[in-house]
């Protein structure tokens, strides 16, 4: 049992997922981790050398990290615009490239375009959804969901989604296009804001690696 974690190490929460092979790969290119991680172990905490690894859903690393469990973590714009963490944002890391997207049926793509004054959403976004629409002056229901949101417009649990799209697989396969699109998002560094301080040699390094390793790429 990890109650306490060794505070000699930085703690990272690291999101499970599209974003886990990424975000390692990027730590071992730049040289901030000579280890090789594999989330193939049911196991939550991961400890190296240099780091204790926290293996959350990518939506909870923001809470990792603003209460200061977590003293970094990576996390997607889509995950900090619906969370909205007090979070520091150094620097965006340039992975897990995917856009917000309001997406459904082709037949329904007329209706979209022609000022409905209600919309049903099913989205992961709900704060994202709803200001998008908010700003069109759109009423809507939001119909939270934790996964398979294309499902939702295919047997009639919505009109629309809001949800990310990469590479549009999930779409296609399901018969459904991209309708609008809300924003594009890419997985960025966050940092504790009292880590900032009370880490900073060690938390300056982390950022400084990053950097370099992004001007080079
Ligand atoms: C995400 C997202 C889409 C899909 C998009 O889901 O919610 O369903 O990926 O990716 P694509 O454009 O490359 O097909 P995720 O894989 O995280 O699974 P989930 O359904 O459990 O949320």
């Amino acid at each position: 049992m990890v109650r306490k974690l060794p505070e000699n190490r930085i703690t990272v929460a690291l999101p499970k997922g599209r974003l886990f092979e990424q975000t390692i790969s990027i730590f071992n290119k730049c040289g901030i981790l000579s280890e090789e991680i594999s989330p193939e172990s049911r196991k939550l905490v991961l400890q190296t050398e240099n780091f204790n690894f926290l293996l959350v859903r990518a939506k909870d690393v923001p809470a990792y990290v603003e209460y200061g469990v977590a003293d970094i973590g990576v996390a997607g714009d889509d995950v900090l615009l619906e969370t909205d963490p007090d979070v520091y944002r150094p620097v965006d890391l340039k992975i897990g490239a995917c856009t917000i997207m309001v997406a459904g049926l082709p037949e329904d793509r007329e209706r979209y375009f022609s000022n409905p004054t209600s919309l049903k959403i099913s989205t992961k976004y709900p704060r994202i959804a709803k200001e998008f629409f908010g700003q069109k002056g759109i009423k809507v229901q939001i119909i939270e969901l934790y996964g398979s949101i294309e499902l939702a417009p295919l047997v009639g649990l919505s009109d629309f989604i809001v949800d990310i799209v990469e590479t549009g697989r999930t779409l296609r396969e399901n018969g459904l296009i991209v309708i609008e699109e809300i924003r594009p998002s890419t997985a960025k560094l966050i940092v504790n804001r009292a880590s900032y301080k009370t880490k900073s040699s060690k938390i300056m390094d982390i950022i400084e690696k990053l950097e370099n390793y992004l001007e080079t790429r």
